[in-house]
């Protein structure tokens, strides 16, 4: 390789925004701060996973969750439930929680079986517990710029954009997806940092165009290589927040993202790949929301 071509090689590799190795600095970090904290203290932080069923996605996610906690020294505490039980019956182990002094953070791992209302349980959940940002009381916190706990893959997004010094201040960022659990956030949290923020959604009209206009365009639609190459303004910094499972040619499963990396990748000038994007720092910032609310909790 001669040395031109060395160059246009390791400045594609500048591109990618490496979310493996930023999570795993974070964790490094938050495992100093857990010693630190719990020091002297009668318990160490500790997170209860609620996982009702069999979903393999769930269960691989809460099994990472896990890990990750054994990683830094916070203490879990993993509840499973048949996927036929009764409604009243996760609401009860979420009140036993509230009250549980060893527990600081309550994760009810979603989706929950349909006859299931998420939305009854999430709001059974004590506010200084949920460490997934997901009750009213937090979701208002964030609306109003005030400090609160907030949903980690948002969390774990704007981190990514801080640790690569991307500058939001009167840039336009367009979120694609409009979930409780990151798209809505994840507007409030870079409207709180002085972007220009749309908000797009299946029913947006002339979605490529908008998407065209974006500094930092955020994909967390959900729909495996939804974005385009030419829907990313050249320059652009382009995270993709989806994980889908599809098929490729040799039959084989593979993870792609909600956008069409390849593509993308020539016109941006940072991007997030899937697997080993947004998805390490989503761990990790419920283990920092974990750690946020057991010094909290220590300190009445
Ligand atoms: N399912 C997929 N992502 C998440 C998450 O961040 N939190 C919860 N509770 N469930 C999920």
């Amino acid at each position: 390789m001669d040395s031109s071509t060395l160059s246009a090689a390791s400045k594609s590799v500048d591109k990618i925004i490496d979310g493996k190795a930023i999570a795993q600095t974070v964790k490094n970090e938050l495992a100093v701060e857990v010693a630190e904290a719990s020091q002297g203290k009668s318990r160490k932080p500790g997170l209860a996973v609620v996982l009702v069923g069999e979903n393999p996605a769930s269960k691989a996610y809460v099994k990472s969750k896990i890990a990750a906690c054994k990683a830094v020294g916070i203490e879990s505490f993993l509840i499973e439930m048949a996927a036929d039980v009764a409604a009243e019956a996760v609401a009860e182990t979420v009140k036993k929680l509230n009250q549980d002094q060893a527990v600081d953070g309550i994760l009810v791992q979603l989706p929950l079986p349909n006859h299931i209302s998420s939305a009854t349980i999430l709001a059974l959940i004590d506010p200084a517990k949920d460490v997934d940002g997901l009750t009213a009381v937090n979701a208002g916190l964030l609306m109003q710029g005030a400090s609160g706990l907030f949903p980690c893959t948002p969390l774990g997004v704007m981190r990514l954009l801080e640790q690569h010094k991307v500058s939001l201040k009167g840039k336009q960022a367009v979120v694609v997806g409009r979930s409780h659990l990151v798209g809505k956030p994840l507007a409030m949290m870079l409207l709180q940092k002085d972007a220009t923020v749309t908000i797009c959604h299946s029913k947006t009209a002339n979605l490529p165009e908008v998407c065209r206009q974006a500094d930092i365009l955020v994909a967390a639609c959900g729909q495996a290589e939804m974005v385009k190459g030419d829907w990313v303004k050249p320059g652009a910094v382009v995270i993709d927040v989806g994980i889908n499972r599809v098929e490729s040619a040799d039959g084989k499963g593979r993870l792609v993202g909600d956008v069409a990396y390849d593509q993308a990748f020539a016109n941006a000038s940072l991007i997030t790949p899937v697997p080993g994007g947004v998805g390490p720092m989503t761990v990790a910032m419920l283990l920092s929301n974990t750690l946020r609310s057991y010094i909290v909790s220590m300190k009445q």
